[in-house]
């Protein structure tokens, strides 16, 4: 139930902190919509794929005429796009040529502990020295230095996953300057349908960002420690909207469908997403752990930070020639616009949105099922500050859960304010929000959820295979920084 009574706003909206750029914005729907290239394996054999991915510094032309120092995986904004077979193990080498530790996380990965991204199993950079480890100089973690090989058995179904830093602490920042990327996992049961595919299949990869006079990015990071300055605790939004890196971008599209993979990558800001003209609406077909049973139309989607939204459109409704642009409802001027599409030409199509999508178990609620609860809320983390899970800050040496493998539960967040809570290891069916159903939102698999403020959301939740520490958090990334992280255990 909603916790009544506490006079707070559970309707959309930023929580977080508008960080303005010292340069022109530059004008909209001029630059075409890039598309992060495809990471080619260096090798295969017969159960895996193995990449090299280099992360490194690179100076990139965001804005028109300004060079942006990014940290990237292979030196890009967003990174590369893994795109791999569901049951086929993915092996990546990360080499670390940059001046701070990273750690990888595959976001929705099925994914052992040792390879999931533990905030303290650091990556780092060759002669890096070990005092940049956390709120109390913590070690602990399997530490590496110059390279690293993570395994991604990608175990699951078809799915929008995507991979970004989570080094304890710094997360926020590293994610900003440039440390994150799409990772898709296909399989039989999709590829028998008949969605969009090949060119009318397109990522859209959202986020956000403020510049500098000198064009680097602009973020508020704390002169005497981790964490964000104080004022930008709620979160950083910046004033210049980027997808797939590029500032507004445009995208010629022919009149047909069109499949697009949203994911919001945005440290902190939600959109809601609209078309500001009919008569197409989004079908949405996926969600972050992959496809619906059967597409749902929405007028508009809300999607937070770290969410990902499969989602149709269909350009075959509008005449050639027409503009459309792609709102964010939430905001308005500069904020309140995010692309736009231009149907360029008529086209065939043989493309169908089937009404069955998938086939997987339905959500039912077991009897006696264990409960846990998770309650997100502001308090005071290593000293400053910050933001806590069941009263506490992140601490790397606590395991807030043991939970036994194979076994459903039920799992509900609470909150203060927005939250949107990622899970590690297992995605989740949500049973019930604030009192009533699922929302709008909520079908399928999901990994993160957004919970609004002052809220309750019970989800179920299994856990299969690996045994480990695992994480809860917010994924609202300065929230996260502030410690807003929980460790629990799978036994
Ligand atoms: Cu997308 Cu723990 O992260
Ligand atoms: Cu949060």
């Amino acid at each position: 139930a909603t916790l009544a009574g506490c006079g707070l706003d559970p309707s959309p909206g930023q929580t977080a902190e508008l960080l303005t750029s010292d340069v022109p914005l530059p004008d909209a729907f001029k630059v075409p919509l890039p598309i992060p290239p495809v990471k080619r394996p260096v090798r295969s054999d017969a159960k895996a794929d193995y990449y090299r991915v280099v992360q490194r510094k690179a100076s990139l032309e965001i804005l028109p005429g300004l060079k942006t120092e990014v940290l990237g995986y292979d030196g890009l904004l967003p990174g590369p796009t893994f795109d791999v077979r569901s049951g086929r193990t993915t092996v990546v080498e990360h080499v670390n040529q940059l001046d701070v530790p990273t750690v990888v996380h595959l976001h929705g990965g099925h994914t052992p502990a040792s390879s999931d991204g533990w905030p303290l199993d650091l990556l780092m950079p060759p002669g890096g020295h070990q005092e940049h480890t956390g709120h109390h100089g913590m070690t602990g973690g399997d530490v590496k230095t110059g390279s690293r090989s993570y395994t991604f058995p990608n175990t699951q179904r078809a799915a929008t996953l995507w991979y970004h830093d989570h080094r304890m602490d710094y997360t926020a920042p590293q994610v900003y300057r440039g440390l994150f990327g799409l990772h898709l996992v296909r399989d039989h049961e999709e590829d028998a349908l008949p969605l969009p595919a090949g060119e009318r299949e397109i990522p859209l990869v959202l986020a956000d960002r403020a510049f500098a006079a000198d064009g680097s990015f602009r973020y508020p990071a704390r002169k005497d420690g981790p964490g964000v300055e104080s004022k930008y605790m709620e979160g950083v939004i910046g004033d210049v909207l980027l997808v797939n890196g590029a500032p507004w971008p445009v995208l010629e599209v022919d009149a047909a469908r069109y499949r697009f993979r949203v994911l919001n990558a945005a440290n902190a800001r939600r959109y809601e997403l609209a078309l500001d003209r009919g008569p197409a609406k989004f079908v949405q077909i996926g969600s972050d752990g992959g496809l619906l049973a059967a597409p749902v139309e929405h007028e508009t989607v809300v999607i937070a930070p770290a969410e990902r939204f499969d989602l149709v459109v269909d350009f075959s409704q509008y005449e050639v020639g027409t503009e459309i642009t792609l709102l964010n409802k939430l905001d308005s001027g500069r904020a309140g616009e995010v692309m736009r599409f231009v149907v360029a030409r008529k086209a065939a199509d043989d493309s169908a949105i089937p009404a069955k999508l998938s086939t997987y178990a339905e959500r039912t609620e077991p009897a006696g099922a264990v409960r846990r609860q998770w309650r997100f809320r502001r308090g005071s983390a290593g000293g400053h500050e910050g933001w806590t899970i069941n009263g506490k800050p992140f601490d790397p040496q606590e395991m807030q859960a043991t939970v036994p493998l194979d076994q459903d539960e039920i799992w509900s967040f609470v909150t203060d304010v927005h939250h949107p809570v990622h899970v590690h290891l297992a995605p989740f069916q949500v049973l019930r929000r604030g009192g009533g159903g699922p929302g709008r939102y909520d079908q399928g698999w999901k990994d993160t959820v957004d919970v609004r403020p002052a809220e309750v959301v019970e989800v179920l939740i299994r856990f299969t295979a690996h045994r480990g520490k695992y994480l809860i958090h917010c994924h609202n990334l300065e929230h996260e920084d502030m410690a807003m992280m929980a460790g629990f255990e799978t036994v």
